[in-house]
C-alpha cells in the first residue's frame, strides 16, 4: 500500500505540532524532515533540534532526509533526536556503504537519495544494504517546484535494478508530487509520496492529503 510522506518543509512553523496531528489523523504514515546545511544545496533548514520536538508530535516513523555534507558527522545526532529512517545523498560521503553501516549501526533505516541528474549506476553496488531509494524529482534545495517529467522512467528503471539484484528496498519520490503526479509516480512503481507545498501549502493540509491519498491509490491500482 502506497504511504505519503508529508514534508514538514512547507508546513506553518508556529504551530508545527497541529499541523503534524493533522495529517497523521488524514493518513500519513511517515513524516518527512528535509535537513540542508547550505552547502550540499543552497538553503538551510532544520537540524537535530528541530526532530526532538517532530518527535514529541508524533508517533509516526520520522524519515530525516539529508542533504548535507559529512553526513556521517551527524548521523547519531539525528538518531538520538529522534529519527528511524535517515537518507543520504552518495555525492556528499566518500564512502557510501560506510555511511550506511553508520545509519544502520544508530538503529535507523538506511536509504540512499539520488539528484535528478545522478544515474542509477550510482547505487548497483549498495541497493540491497539499504532499505528504500529516493528518488529527487526536482533539484534539492527548496520546496514548490515542478516535478522532472523524466522521474517517471527514472523510477520504471529503479524498479528494474531492484527486482534484478533481489534487493528489499522500497522506492520513495520527492519532489513536485501532487494530486496530479501521484498516480504516475505510484503507477510507476514508487511506494513512499513525498510532499510538501501540495499538503501544508494548501487551506486544509488534512484534505489536500486525503486528496493526495486517493490519486496515489488510483496509480496503484493501474501498477497492479
Ligand atoms: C526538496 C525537498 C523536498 C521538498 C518537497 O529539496 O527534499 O522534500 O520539501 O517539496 P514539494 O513537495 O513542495 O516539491
Ligand atoms: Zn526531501
Amino acid at each position: 500500500m502506497v504511504e505519503i510522506a508529508p514534508s514538514i518543509l512547507s508546513a506553518d512553523f508556529t504551530r508545527l505540532g497541529q499541523q503534524i496531528e493533522a495529517v497523521e489523523q488524514a493518513g500519513a504514515s511517515i513524516i518527512h524532515v528535509d535537513v540542508m546545511d547550505g552547502h550540499f544545496v543552497p538553503n538551510l533548514t532544520i537540524g537535530p533540534f528541530i526532530v526532538e520536538w517532530v518527535r514529541k508530535a508524533t508517533t509516526l516513523p520520522i524519515d530525516a532526509h539529508l542533504m548535507i555534507e559529512n553526513p556521517d558527522n551527524f548521523i547519531t545526532a539525528f538518531a538520538q533526536a529522534g529519527a528511524d529512517m535517515i537518507s543520504v545523498h552518495p555525492e556528499a560521503t566518500y564512502h557510501l556503504h560506510r555511511t550506511i553501516g553508520h545509519i544502520r549501526q544508530a538503529g535507523c533505516m538506511p536509504g540512499v537519495v539520488l539528484n535528478p541528474a545522478t544515474p542509477l549506476a550510482m547505487i548497483e553496488e549498495i541497493v540491497c544494504d539499504v532499505d528504500y531509494v529516493l528518488l529527487m524529482s526536482v533539484n534539492p534545495g527548496f520546496g514548490g517546484q515542478s516535478f522532472i517529467t523524466s522521474s517517471i522512467d527514472k523510477i520504471k528503471r529503479l524498479k528494474d535494478l531492484i527486482d534484478r539484484r533481489g534487493s528489499h528496498a522500497r522506492i520513495e519520490i520527492d519532489g513536485g508530487i501532487g494530486p496530479e503526479t501521484a498516480a504516475a509516480v505510484t503507477a510507476a512503481g514508487a511506494e513512499i509520496l513525498v510532499a510538501g507545498s501540495a499538503i501544508f501549502g494548501k487551506p486544509d493540509p488534512a484534505g489536500a492529503l486525503r486528496a493526495l491519498i486517493e490519486a496515489a491509490r488510483i496509480g496503484e491500482r493501474i501498477l497492479v
